[in-house]
């Protein structure tokens, strides 16, 4: 299992976001998590493919797109033509979230699927061998600096456990309202690709990132 902070660049400075892109990469973070919001399926709007396409041409970073958009499947072609290494979609956006997921695979980029923190996993239990990350939502979708919901971390624990029993191997990704006090709670519930907006861009940057990491490795060591 690798474990990876996934730094979420809507918390970003956009006045200095390429500047800010680069400390993360200087300290080392692998892959950057982008949120894309369309204002129906959240309501919020945040940015799209000119943003995307403009920073990929500065950062060697991965790019981890979240789409919250209704029917992400009819713009797959254009976030991997701008750049993404990865795609997640929301199972509640999807008509048909098979045909959805096989499109994003079809592209050749990593596919993942995210719940909301209403939806069950075992609602989606017959897409889980097809993809290669879970994205468990540990937030309502749509805003950063969001108080993390308690009930995640026993839903985290179930997914764990019944990827276990179902003998698949999956990552499951958390986002929202994870800081130093809750990353110890998703750790140890079973994730491993850990989302964070607030809490690494809020101060002083490369040692929120840094911090975090070193917390996240300890963890990874002990595991
Ligand atoms: C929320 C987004 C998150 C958000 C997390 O809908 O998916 O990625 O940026 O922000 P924090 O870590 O501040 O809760
Ligand atoms: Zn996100």
């Amino acid at each position: 299992m690798e474990y990876q902070l996934y730094p979420s660049m809507l918390s970003a400075d956009f006045n200095r976001l390429g500047q800010q892109l680069q400390t993360l990469e200087q300290q080392g973070i692998k892959w950057l998590h982008i949120d894309v919001m369309d204002g129906d399926f959240v309501p919020s709007i945040s940015f799209g493919m000119p943003v995307i396409k403009s920073i990929r041409q500065e950062s060697n970073m991965l790019f981890d797109v979240h789409l919250m958009i209704t029917e992400p499947e009819r713009y797959v072609q254009d976030f991997v033509a701008c750049g993404a290494d990865s795609i997640t979609v929301h199972a509640e956006a999807c008509e048909d979230l098979e045909r959805t997921v096989a499109r994003i695979r079809d592209a050749g980029v990593k596919v993942g699927v995210a719940v909301k923190p209403a939806t069950s996993v075992t609602d989606i239990s017959y897409i889980l061998k097809d993809i290669d990350m879970l994205l468990i939502m540990t937030v309502q979708p749509g805003f950063g600096g969001q108080k993390y919901i308690e009930d995640s971390t026993e839903k985290i624990c179930q997914a764990r456990q019944m990827l276990k029993d179902e003998k698949i191997e999956l990552p499951i990704q958390v986002d929202g309202g994870i800081n130093r006090e809750t990353l110890p709670l998703v750790l140890e519930a079973g994730a491993s690709q850990i989302v964070a907006g607030s809490c690494v861009f809020s101060g002083d940057l490369a040692g929120n990132a840094e911090e975090i990491r070193r917390l996240i490795s300890q963890y990874a060591e002990r595991a």
